[in-house]
């Protein structure tokens, strides 16, 4: 195999290895930063500061034994109450998948809500990938501490036994 064909199919390695990692790349998004799940804060604000993708993860951290999480509707989220509430959560450290591309509504469900503990965050197709790839490759998503982990190592190997005969062709 000449140099040239070695390079290009090298580049085309790193091209689909970068493919992958954005793939299973998810953001664990922590509500409020390092003030947390709390009564004061404007989430309206912390949430126009982030952008959320399918696949990614909203997490609430608080005082258990104070507050809770209840994901609910719009209309709940207007008027703070939990009837019909899709899903309720209270270890104090809860991460919830956002597995749809929707508008989401999290409220605190005994009381902190009418004191601004209330969240609404759209959530976004992931950007410029096939869905038919990340939909088909679900047993990828399970498992994708070990694909990210699995792929750079197998990158390496192969970078370090191809570009080193490569410029020790043209040196
Ligand atoms: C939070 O901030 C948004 C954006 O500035 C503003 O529209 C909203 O009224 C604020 N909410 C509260 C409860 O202050
Ligand atoms: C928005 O995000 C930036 C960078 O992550 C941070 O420095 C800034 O404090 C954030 N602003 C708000 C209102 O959360
Ligand atoms: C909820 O609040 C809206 C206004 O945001 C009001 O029109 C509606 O009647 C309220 N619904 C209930 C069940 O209280
Ligand atoms: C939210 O859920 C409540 C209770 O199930 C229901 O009465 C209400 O119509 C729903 N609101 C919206 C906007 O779907
Ligand atoms: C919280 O969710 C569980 C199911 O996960 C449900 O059985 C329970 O009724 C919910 N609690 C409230 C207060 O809605």
């Amino acid at each position: 195999m000449s140099p040239v064909q070695r390079l290009l199919l090298l580049l085309s390695i790193c091209a689909s290895t970068i493919t992958l990692a954005t793939l299973v790349h998810a953001t664990d998004h922590i509500v409020g930063a390092n003030r947390g799940w709390n009564p004061g804060i404007n989430y309206t604000l912390w949430a126009n500061n982030h952008t959320f993708y399918v696949g990614d993860l909203i997490s609430f951290r608080y005082q258990k034994t104070q507050y809770n999480v209840f994901e609910v509707n719009r209309t709940g989220y207007d008027n703070c109450t939990t009837e019909g509430a899709v899903g309720n959560w209270s270890s104090g450290k809860d991460f919830i998948p956002l597995d749809k591309a929707k508008r989401y509504y999290f409220i605190c469900g005994n009381g902190g809500c009418f004191s601004g503990m209330k969240v609404s965050v759209v959530v976004h197709e992931l950007p410029s990938t096939p869905h038919a790839a990340a939909a088909a490759k679900p047993e990828e998503k399970s498992g994708a501490g070990s694909v990210v982990l699995a792929i750079p190592v197998v990158v390496v190997v192969v970078v370090a036994t191809w570009i080193v005969p490569f410029f020790g062709y043209w040196v």
